[in-house]
Protein backbone atom coordinates (compact mmCIF):
# COMPACT_ATOMS: atom_id res chain seq x y z
CA UNK A 1 0.00 0.00 0.00
CA UNK A 2 1.17 3.50 -1.11
CA UNK A 3 1.16 6.72 1.73
CA UNK A 4 -2.11 9.07 0.12
CA UNK A 5 -1.49 12.77 -0.08
CA UNK A 6 -4.04 15.48 -0.14
CA UNK A 7 -3.04 15.82 -3.73
CA UNK A 8 -4.16 12.33 -4.24
CA UNK A 9 -7.77 13.19 -2.20
CA UNK A 10 -7.76 16.13 -4.22
CA UNK A 11 -7.19 14.57 -7.69
CA UNK A 12 -9.89 11.67 -6.93
CA UNK A 13 -12.41 13.91 -6.11
CA UNK A 14 -12.41 16.05 -9.23
CA UNK A 15 -12.09 13.04 -11.13
CA UNK A 16 -14.84 11.01 -10.15
CA UNK A 17 -17.07 13.61 -9.24
CA UNK A 18 -16.72 14.44 -5.29
CA UNK A 19 -15.73 17.84 -5.10
CA UNK A 20 -14.92 20.66 -7.18
CA UNK A 21 -13.16 24.28 -6.65
CA UNK A 22 -16.47 26.39 -6.92
CA UNK A 23 -16.61 29.19 -10.02
CA UNK A 24 -14.36 26.63 -11.31
CA UNK A 25 -14.84 28.31 -15.00
CA UNK A 26 -13.91 31.84 -13.74
CA UNK A 27 -10.97 30.78 -12.09
CA UNK A 28 -12.28 29.59 -8.90
CA UNK A 29 -12.81 31.30 -5.76
CA UNK A 30 -10.48 30.20 -2.40
CA UNK A 31 -12.32 29.10 -0.16
CA UNK A 32 -15.20 27.64 -1.80
CA UNK A 33 -15.93 24.19 -3.08
CA UNK A 34 -18.88 22.38 -4.86
CA UNK A 35 -20.14 18.86 -4.03
CA UNK A 36 -20.50 16.96 -7.38
CA UNK A 37 -22.85 13.54 -8.17
CA UNK A 38 -20.68 11.57 -5.86
CA UNK A 39 -19.97 13.81 -3.10
CA UNK A 40 -23.53 15.20 -2.90
CA UNK A 41 -24.69 11.55 -2.36
CA UNK A 42 -21.41 10.91 0.63
CA UNK A 43 -22.40 13.88 2.59
CA UNK A 44 -25.96 13.25 2.73
CA UNK A 45 -25.19 9.80 3.72
CA UNK A 46 -22.57 11.53 6.74
CA UNK A 47 -25.47 13.66 7.51
CA UNK A 48 -28.37 11.26 7.61
CA UNK A 49 -26.30 8.77 10.14
CA UNK A 50 -25.72 11.90 12.67
CA UNK A 51 -29.23 12.42 12.31
CA UNK A 52 -30.17 8.97 12.85
CA UNK A 53 -27.81 8.69 15.89
CA UNK A 54 -28.78 12.55 17.41
CA UNK A 55 -32.31 12.03 16.57
CA UNK A 56 -34.12 8.85 15.60
CA UNK A 57 -32.12 6.54 18.09
CA UNK A 58 -33.04 8.70 21.10
CA UNK A 59 -35.58 10.04 23.14
CA UNK A 60 -34.98 13.25 24.37
CA UNK A 61 -33.49 14.93 20.96
CA UNK A 62 -35.55 17.19 18.66
CA UNK A 63 -34.82 18.58 15.30
CA UNK A 64 -34.41 21.96 13.88
CA UNK A 65 -33.87 23.87 10.53
CA UNK A 66 -33.61 27.65 10.91
CA UNK A 67 -33.01 30.66 8.45
CA UNK A 68 -28.75 31.76 7.72
CA UNK A 69 -29.40 35.20 7.69
CA UNK A 70 -29.80 36.40 11.31
CA UNK A 71 -31.35 39.96 12.76
CA UNK A 72 -28.12 41.27 14.05
CA UNK A 73 -29.38 41.57 17.61
CA UNK A 74 -28.55 37.86 17.70
CA UNK A 75 -25.09 37.93 17.07
CA UNK A 76 -24.57 41.14 19.11
CA UNK A 77 -26.03 39.08 22.17
CA UNK A 78 -24.03 36.43 21.25
CA UNK A 79 -20.91 38.17 21.58
CA UNK A 80 -19.70 37.32 17.81
CA UNK A 81 -20.22 41.38 17.31
CA UNK A 82 -17.41 41.92 19.44
CA UNK A 83 -14.97 38.91 20.02
CA UNK A 84 -15.38 36.60 16.23
CA UNK A 85 -12.45 37.71 15.05
CA UNK A 86 -8.37 36.66 13.77
CA UNK A 87 -5.57 38.86 13.73
CA UNK A 88 -4.60 40.13 10.84
CA UNK A 89 -2.01 41.50 9.28
CA UNK A 90 -0.74 43.25 6.05
CA UNK A 91 2.33 42.74 4.20
CA UNK A 92 3.75 46.32 3.10
CA UNK A 93 5.66 44.96 0.70
CA UNK A 94 3.35 42.52 -1.63
CA UNK A 95 -0.07 43.91 -0.47
CA UNK A 96 -1.55 40.36 1.25
CA UNK A 97 -2.93 39.51 4.05
CA UNK A 98 -2.36 37.04 6.62
CA UNK A 99 -3.54 35.51 10.06
CA UNK A 100 -0.89 36.77 12.41
CA UNK A 101 -1.11 33.26 14.44
CA UNK A 102 -0.74 31.69 11.36
CA UNK A 103 2.88 33.11 10.47
CA UNK A 104 6.40 31.45 10.83
CA UNK A 105 9.12 33.20 11.81
CA UNK A 106 6.83 36.86 11.38
CA UNK A 107 7.33 36.51 7.85
CA UNK A 108 4.90 37.52 4.63
CA UNK A 109 4.24 33.95 3.02
CA UNK A 110 4.06 35.41 0.08
CA UNK A 111 6.70 37.74 -0.44
CA UNK A 112 9.16 36.56 2.47
CA UNK A 113 9.23 40.36 3.48
CA UNK A 114 9.02 41.60 7.09
CA UNK A 115 7.65 44.58 6.45
CA UNK A 116 4.47 43.75 8.45
CA UNK A 117 1.48 45.67 9.94
CA UNK A 118 0.42 45.45 13.64
CA UNK A 119 -2.13 42.68 14.07
CA UNK A 120 -5.27 43.83 14.18
CA UNK A 121 -9.00 42.25 14.60
CA UNK A 122 -10.70 41.05 11.76
CA UNK A 123 -13.85 40.38 12.09
CA UNK A 124 -15.12 37.19 10.28
CA UNK A 125 -18.80 37.22 9.89
CA UNK A 126 -20.85 37.99 6.75
CA UNK A 127 -22.97 40.77 6.16
CA UNK A 128 -25.65 41.14 3.87
CA UNK A 129 -28.46 43.94 2.97
CA UNK A 130 -31.96 43.21 3.62
CA UNK A 131 -34.57 44.80 1.78
CA UNK A 132 -34.67 47.02 -1.24
CA UNK A 133 -32.64 49.64 0.60
CA UNK A 134 -29.00 49.26 1.17
CA UNK A 135 -28.25 51.96 3.45
CA UNK A 136 -26.26 50.12 5.91
CA UNK A 137 -28.85 50.12 8.71
CA UNK A 138 -30.75 47.21 7.32
CA UNK A 139 -28.77 43.77 7.04
CA UNK A 140 -28.53 40.48 8.52
CA UNK A 141 -25.45 38.54 9.31
CA UNK A 142 -25.24 34.93 7.29
CA UNK A 143 -24.84 32.85 10.71
CA UNK A 144 -20.97 31.91 11.67
CA UNK A 145 -22.03 28.90 13.74
CA UNK A 146 -25.82 26.90 13.20
CA UNK A 147 -26.59 26.98 17.16
CA UNK A 148 -27.51 30.36 17.66
CA UNK A 149 -31.07 30.06 15.72
CA UNK A 150 -31.10 27.11 18.25
CA UNK A 151 -30.88 29.31 21.24
CA UNK A 152 -33.39 31.88 19.99
CA UNK A 153 -35.81 28.61 19.11
CA UNK A 154 -35.47 27.24 22.70
CA UNK A 155 -38.71 28.96 24.13
CA UNK A 156 -40.58 27.61 20.65
CA UNK A 157 -39.26 24.27 20.84
CA UNK A 158 -40.49 23.99 24.61
CA UNK A 159 -43.46 25.34 24.17
CA UNK A 160 -44.28 22.61 21.40
CA UNK A 161 -42.63 19.83 22.68
CA UNK A 162 -43.47 19.94 26.56
CA UNK A 163 -39.40 18.58 26.89
CA UNK A 164 -38.43 18.97 29.90
CA UNK A 165 -34.42 19.61 30.84
CA UNK A 166 -32.46 17.32 30.15
CA UNK A 167 -33.37 17.63 26.30
CA UNK A 168 -31.47 18.47 23.38
CA UNK A 169 -32.11 20.33 19.83
CA UNK A 170 -30.35 18.85 16.80
CA UNK A 171 -29.84 20.95 13.56
CA UNK A 172 -27.44 20.08 10.43
CA UNK A 173 -27.01 23.64 7.96
CA UNK A 174 -24.75 26.07 6.38
CA UNK A 175 -22.20 28.49 8.31
CA UNK A 176 -20.43 31.13 6.65
CA UNK A 177 -16.82 32.42 7.79
CA UNK A 178 -15.15 34.77 6.13
CA UNK A 179 -11.48 32.92 6.42
CA UNK A 180 -8.31 35.47 6.09
CA UNK A 181 -6.50 32.19 4.81
CA UNK A 182 -8.65 29.56 3.82
CA UNK A 183 -6.73 26.45 2.92
CA UNK A 184 -6.20 22.42 3.07
CA UNK A 185 -8.91 22.23 0.24
CA UNK A 186 -11.93 21.45 2.32
CA UNK A 187 -10.92 21.82 5.47
CA UNK A 188 -11.10 25.40 5.86
CA UNK A 189 -13.26 27.08 4.09
CA UNK A 190 -15.67 30.37 4.03
CA UNK A 191 -19.06 28.40 3.37
CA UNK A 192 -19.33 24.90 5.25
CA UNK A 193 -21.96 23.07 7.26
CA UNK A 194 -22.04 22.08 10.89
CA UNK A 195 -23.76 19.25 12.45
CA UNK A 196 -24.37 20.91 15.77
CA UNK A 197 -26.26 19.24 19.30
CA UNK A 198 -27.09 21.75 21.96
CA UNK A 199 -27.86 19.72 24.99
CA UNK A 200 -29.75 21.57 28.18
CA UNK A 201 -28.70 20.16 31.25
CA UNK A 202 -29.28 21.13 34.62
CA UNK A 203 -26.05 23.17 36.00
CA UNK A 204 -25.11 20.82 38.17
CA UNK A 205 -25.21 17.75 35.93
CA UNK A 206 -23.21 20.08 32.98
CA UNK A 207 -19.99 18.45 33.62
CA UNK A 208 -21.50 14.38 33.57
CA UNK A 209 -23.16 15.27 30.79
CA UNK A 210 -20.28 16.57 29.11
CA UNK A 211 -17.62 13.70 29.53
CA UNK A 212 -21.13 11.33 27.92
CA UNK A 213 -20.94 13.30 24.67
CA UNK A 214 -17.50 13.66 24.19
CA UNK A 215 -17.67 9.49 24.67
CA UNK A 216 -20.74 9.32 22.31
CA UNK A 217 -18.93 11.50 19.74
CA UNK A 218 -16.17 9.02 19.71
CA UNK A 219 -18.02 6.04 18.97
CA UNK A 220 -20.02 7.71 16.50
CA UNK A 221 -16.74 8.65 14.34
CA UNK A 222 -15.62 5.12 14.47
CA UNK A 223 -18.79 3.51 12.99
CA UNK A 224 -18.03 5.77 10.20
CA UNK A 225 -14.78 4.36 9.49
CA UNK A 226 -12.29 6.72 11.73
CA UNK A 227 -9.34 4.54 13.22
CA UNK A 228 -8.82 5.49 16.99
CA UNK A 229 -5.23 5.27 15.80
CA UNK A 230 -6.09 8.90 13.85
CA UNK A 231 -8.15 10.40 17.04
CA UNK A 232 -6.44 12.33 20.01
CA UNK A 233 -8.58 14.19 22.40
CA UNK A 234 -7.38 17.76 23.35
CA UNK A 235 -8.34 19.60 26.80
CA UNK A 236 -8.26 23.72 24.74
CA UNK A 237 -6.48 25.48 27.64
CA UNK A 238 -8.67 28.34 29.78
CA UNK A 239 -6.68 31.56 28.44
CA UNK A 240 -7.37 29.59 24.42
CA UNK A 241 -11.14 28.86 24.89
CA UNK A 242 -13.44 30.38 22.71
CA UNK A 243 -15.69 33.52 24.39
CA UNK A 244 -18.38 30.99 25.18
CA UNK A 245 -16.94 27.94 26.30
CA UNK A 246 -16.14 26.75 30.04
CA UNK A 247 -14.46 24.06 28.89
CA UNK A 248 -14.13 22.77 24.95
CA UNK A 249 -12.75 19.27 24.39
CA UNK A 250 -11.28 19.11 20.44
CA UNK A 251 -11.42 16.09 18.66
CA UNK A 252 -8.50 16.24 16.73
CA UNK A 253 -8.01 14.37 13.33
CA UNK A 254 -4.69 13.46 11.58
CA UNK A 255 -5.60 14.53 8.60
CA UNK A 256 -3.35 14.58 5.30
CA UNK A 257 -1.78 17.85 6.32
CA UNK A 258 -1.85 17.29 10.24
CA UNK A 259 -3.70 16.99 13.12
CA UNK A 260 -6.63 19.34 12.97
CA UNK A 261 -9.73 19.83 14.96
CA UNK A 262 -12.53 17.77 13.41
CA UNK A 263 -15.11 18.55 16.32
CA UNK A 264 -15.58 20.38 19.40
CA UNK A 265 -17.53 19.55 22.40
CA UNK A 266 -17.89 22.48 24.60
CA UNK A 267 -19.75 23.23 27.72
CA UNK A 268 -21.14 26.42 27.40
CA UNK A 269 -22.17 27.00 30.56
CA UNK A 270 -25.77 29.12 31.03
CA UNK A 271 -23.69 31.58 28.40
CA UNK A 272 -26.13 31.39 25.39
CA UNK A 273 -29.64 31.30 26.97
CA UNK A 274 -28.34 33.79 29.71
CA UNK A 275 -27.31 35.96 26.82
CA UNK A 276 -30.61 35.82 24.78
CA UNK A 277 -33.21 35.92 27.85
CA UNK A 278 -35.65 38.36 28.58
CA UNK A 279 -35.15 39.67 32.26
CA UNK A 280 -31.74 38.67 32.96
CA UNK A 281 -31.96 39.85 36.21
CA UNK A 282 -34.28 37.43 37.10
CA UNK A 283 -31.95 34.76 37.36
CA UNK A 284 -28.56 34.09 39.03
CA UNK A 285 -26.44 34.06 35.62
CA UNK A 286 -22.76 32.70 36.56
CA UNK A 287 -21.06 33.69 32.46
CA UNK A 288 -20.38 37.07 31.55
CA UNK A 289 -23.16 38.26 29.31
CA UNK A 290 -24.16 41.75 27.55
CA UNK A 291 -26.85 43.53 28.94
CA UNK A 292 -29.99 42.41 26.81
CA UNK A 293 -32.77 45.05 26.61
CA UNK A 294 -34.24 43.79 23.32
CA UNK A 295 -35.40 39.61 23.82
CA UNK A 296 -39.11 39.23 24.40
CA UNK A 297 -38.78 35.83 25.67
CA UNK A 298 -37.49 34.48 28.93
CA UNK A 299 -35.45 31.60 28.44
CA UNK A 300 -35.52 30.22 31.92
CA UNK A 301 -36.98 26.64 33.27
CA UNK A 302 -38.60 25.69 36.67
CA UNK A 303 -37.08 23.12 38.31
CA UNK A 304 -39.30 20.68 38.75
CA UNK A 305 -38.57 20.02 42.84
CA UNK A 306 -37.97 23.35 44.11
CA UNK A 307 -39.98 25.11 41.98
CA UNK A 308 -37.19 27.80 40.96
CA UNK A 309 -36.55 28.87 38.02
CA UNK A 310 -33.07 28.96 36.31
CA UNK A 311 -30.99 28.67 32.81
CA UNK A 312 -30.61 25.54 31.65
CA UNK A 313 -26.32 24.96 31.19
CA UNK A 314 -25.79 23.96 27.71
CA UNK A 315 -23.14 20.77 26.31
CA UNK A 316 -22.44 21.57 22.59
CA UNK A 317 -21.11 18.70 20.26
CA UNK A 318 -20.27 20.90 17.63
CA UNK A 319 -19.20 18.76 14.14
CA UNK A 320 -17.84 20.01 11.09
CA UNK A 321 -19.60 18.36 7.67
CA UNK A 322 -16.96 19.07 5.16
CA UNK A 323 -14.38 18.27 7.81
CA UNK A 324 -16.08 14.59 8.63
CA UNK A 325 -15.99 13.98 4.30
CA UNK A 326 -12.15 14.84 4.36
CA UNK A 327 -11.53 12.35 7.50
CA UNK A 328 -13.67 9.95 5.71
CA UNK A 329 -12.58 10.52 2.49
CA UNK A 330 -8.37 9.93 4.08
CA UNK A 331 -9.63 6.82 6.11
CA UNK A 332 -10.98 5.09 2.84
CA UNK A 333 -9.12 6.00 0.12
CA UNK A 334 -6.28 3.33 -0.24
CA UNK A 335 -3.84 2.20 -3.41
CA UNK A 336 -3.51 -1.56 -3.29
CA UNK A 337 -1.12 -4.15 -5.45
CA UNK A 338 -3.64 -6.47 -7.01
CA UNK A 339 -2.89 -9.30 -9.52
CA UNK A 340 -0.71 -9.58 -12.35
CA UNK A 341 1.34 -6.11 -10.91
CA UNK A 342 -1.45 -4.27 -11.53
CA UNK A 343 -2.59 -1.97 -8.70
CA UNK A 344 -6.29 -0.24 -8.25
CA UNK A 345 -7.46 2.68 -6.27
CA UNK A 346 -10.42 1.64 -3.93
CA UNK A 347 -12.41 3.50 -1.29
CA UNK A 348 -13.35 1.25 1.27
CA UNK A 349 -16.14 3.30 2.73
CA UNK A 350 -18.57 2.34 5.26
CA UNK A 351 -21.61 0.65 3.29
CA UNK A 352 -23.73 3.29 5.14
CA UNK A 353 -21.80 6.24 3.65
CA UNK A 354 -21.11 4.76 0.16
CA UNK A 355 -22.47 7.20 -2.63
CA UNK A 356 -23.78 4.59 -4.89
CA UNK A 357 -25.05 1.66 -2.72
CA UNK A 358 -24.77 -1.09 -5.91
CA UNK A 359 -24.39 -0.73 -9.67
CA UNK A 360 -25.93 -3.07 -11.98
CA UNK A 361 -23.56 -3.78 -15.63
CA UNK A 362 -25.38 -5.63 -18.22
CA UNK A 363 -22.20 -7.47 -19.91
CA UNK A 364 -23.02 -6.10 -23.13
CA UNK A 365 -24.41 -2.12 -23.83
CA UNK A 366 -27.37 -1.69 -25.62
CA UNK A 367 -27.62 -5.73 -25.39
CA UNK A 368 -31.78 -5.57 -25.22
CA UNK A 369 -32.40 -8.34 -22.92
CA UNK A 370 -29.59 -7.61 -20.73
CA UNK A 371 -30.56 -4.08 -20.22
CA UNK A 372 -34.39 -4.74 -19.41
CA UNK A 373 -33.47 -7.14 -17.35
CA UNK A 374 -30.40 -4.93 -15.93
CA UNK A 375 -33.23 -2.19 -15.54
CA UNK A 376 -35.92 -3.98 -13.66
CA UNK A 377 -33.08 -5.64 -10.83
CA UNK A 378 -32.18 -1.95 -10.44
CA UNK A 379 -35.37 -0.01 -10.02
CA UNK A 380 -35.98 -3.36 -7.30
CA UNK A 381 -33.24 -2.45 -5.45
CA UNK A 382 -33.94 1.19 -5.38
CA UNK A 383 -37.11 0.70 -4.19
CA UNK A 384 -35.61 -1.01 -0.76
CA UNK A 385 -34.48 2.36 -0.02
CA UNK A 386 -30.89 2.20 1.57
CA UNK A 387 -29.79 4.94 -1.24
CA UNK A 388 -28.74 5.33 -4.76
CA UNK A 389 -28.90 2.36 -6.82
CA UNK A 390 -26.54 2.95 -10.33
CA UNK A 391 -27.28 1.34 -13.65
CA UNK A 392 -23.75 1.48 -15.90
CA UNK A 393 -25.13 0.83 -19.30
CA UNK A 394 -21.45 1.26 -20.96
CA UNK A 395 -20.96 -2.00 -21.31
CA UNK A 396 -16.80 -2.03 -20.46
CA UNK A 397 -16.87 -4.29 -17.40
CA UNK A 398 -13.82 -3.85 -16.55
CA UNK A 399 -13.97 -0.03 -16.59
CA UNK A 400 -16.90 -0.21 -14.62
CA UNK A 401 -15.41 -2.05 -12.02
CA UNK A 402 -12.32 0.49 -12.09
CA UNK A 403 -14.49 3.38 -11.67
CA UNK A 404 -17.03 1.63 -8.56
CA UNK A 405 -13.59 0.86 -6.71
CA UNK A 406 -12.67 4.52 -6.55
CA UNK A 407 -15.86 5.55 -5.46
CA UNK A 408 -16.51 3.18 -3.32
CA UNK A 409 -19.78 1.36 -3.94
CA UNK A 410 -19.80 -2.11 -1.95
CA UNK A 411 -20.92 -4.34 -4.98
CA UNK A 412 -21.41 -4.59 -8.67
CA UNK A 413 -24.11 -6.61 -9.80
CA UNK A 414 -23.06 -8.18 -13.69
CA UNK A 415 -25.84 -9.61 -15.47
CA UNK A 416 -24.40 -11.56 -18.63
CA UNK A 417 -25.91 -13.71 -21.31
CA UNK A 418 -25.55 -17.14 -18.66
CA UNK A 419 -28.44 -14.87 -16.59
CA UNK A 420 -30.82 -15.27 -19.26
CA UNK A 421 -30.52 -19.05 -18.74
CA UNK A 422 -29.93 -19.27 -15.24
CA UNK A 423 -31.57 -16.72 -13.95
CA UNK A 424 -29.08 -15.86 -11.82
CA UNK A 425 -25.94 -12.42 -11.46
CA UNK A 426 -22.47 -12.18 -10.69
CA UNK A 427 -21.82 -10.24 -7.20
CA UNK A 428 -18.54 -8.85 -6.87
CA UNK A 429 -17.45 -7.42 -3.41
CA UNK A 430 -15.73 -4.25 -3.89
CA UNK A 431 -13.26 -4.92 -1.02
CA UNK A 432 -12.23 -8.61 -1.41
CA UNK A 433 -13.02 -8.94 -4.96
CA UNK A 434 -14.85 -12.16 -4.85
CA UNK A 435 -17.06 -13.07 -6.96
CA UNK A 436 -20.32 -15.39 -6.78
CA UNK A 437 -23.27 -16.40 -8.62
CA UNK A 438 -26.73 -15.56 -7.11
CA UNK A 439 -29.94 -16.15 -7.80
CA UNK A 440 -32.00 -12.79 -8.60
CA UNK A 441 -34.79 -14.65 -6.88
CA UNK A 442 -32.51 -13.74 -3.42
CA UNK A 443 -30.79 -10.88 -4.28
CA UNK A 444 -33.13 -8.44 -2.77
CA UNK A 445 -32.27 -10.68 0.10
CA UNK A 446 -28.71 -10.80 -0.45
CA UNK A 447 -28.96 -7.11 -0.71
CA UNK A 448 -30.22 -6.32 2.13
CA UNK A 449 -28.73 -8.07 4.84
CA UNK A 450 -25.42 -6.89 3.08
CA UNK A 451 -26.28 -3.53 4.30
CA UNK A 452 -27.87 -4.39 7.50
N1 LIG B 1 -20.90 26.37 17.68
C1 LIG B 1 -19.54 26.11 18.00
C2 LIG B 1 -18.64 26.26 16.87
O1 LIG B 1 -19.01 26.73 15.82
P1 LIG B 1 -16.18 25.85 16.12
O2 LIG B 1 -15.08 25.04 16.79
O3 LIG B 1 -15.87 27.21 15.69
O4 LIG B 1 -17.39 25.81 17.15
C3 LIG B 1 -17.26 23.72 15.03
O5 LIG B 1 -16.73 25.02 14.87
C4 LIG B 1 -16.79 22.84 13.88
O6 LIG B 1 -17.12 23.44 12.64
C5 LIG B 1 -15.28 22.62 13.84
O7 LIG B 1 -14.88 21.57 14.68
C6 LIG B 1 -15.07 22.29 12.38
O8 LIG B 1 -15.34 20.91 12.15
C7 LIG B 1 -16.14 23.11 11.68
N2 LIG B 1 -15.54 24.35 11.13
C8 LIG B 1 -15.31 25.51 11.77
N3 LIG B 1 -14.77 26.42 10.94
C9 LIG B 1 -14.65 25.83 9.74
C10 LIG B 1 -14.17 26.25 8.46
N4 LIG B 1 -13.73 27.49 8.23
N5 LIG B 1 -14.19 25.36 7.43
C11 LIG B 1 -14.66 24.11 7.62
N6 LIG B 1 -15.14 23.67 8.81
C12 LIG B 1 -15.14 24.50 9.85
Amino acid sequence: MVAKTMEDLVSLCKRRGFIFQSNDIYGGTKGLYDYGPMGVELKNNLKHSWWKSMVYERDDVEGLDAAILSAPEVFRMSGHEDTFSDPLVDCRSCKSRWRADQLQNNLCPNCKSKDLTDPRPFNLMFKTAIGPVDDGKSFAYLRPETCQQIFTNFKNILDSTSRTVPFGIAQIGKAFRNEITPRNFIFRVREFEQMELEFFVEPEKAEEWHKYWINKRLEWWKIQGISSDNIKLLNIEKEELSHYSKATVDIMYNFPHGEEELEGIANRSDFDLGSHTKNQQDFSINSKVIKNDKSTTKLGVQNLDDKKWYIPHVIEPSAGVDRGVLAILNEAYKEENIQDNNSRIVLSLQSHLSPIKAAIIPLKKNAEKLVNLSKKIKTNLQKVGLGRVMLENSGNIGKNYRRHDEIGTPICITVDFETLDDNSVTVRDRDTMEQKRISIDNLINYYTDYFN
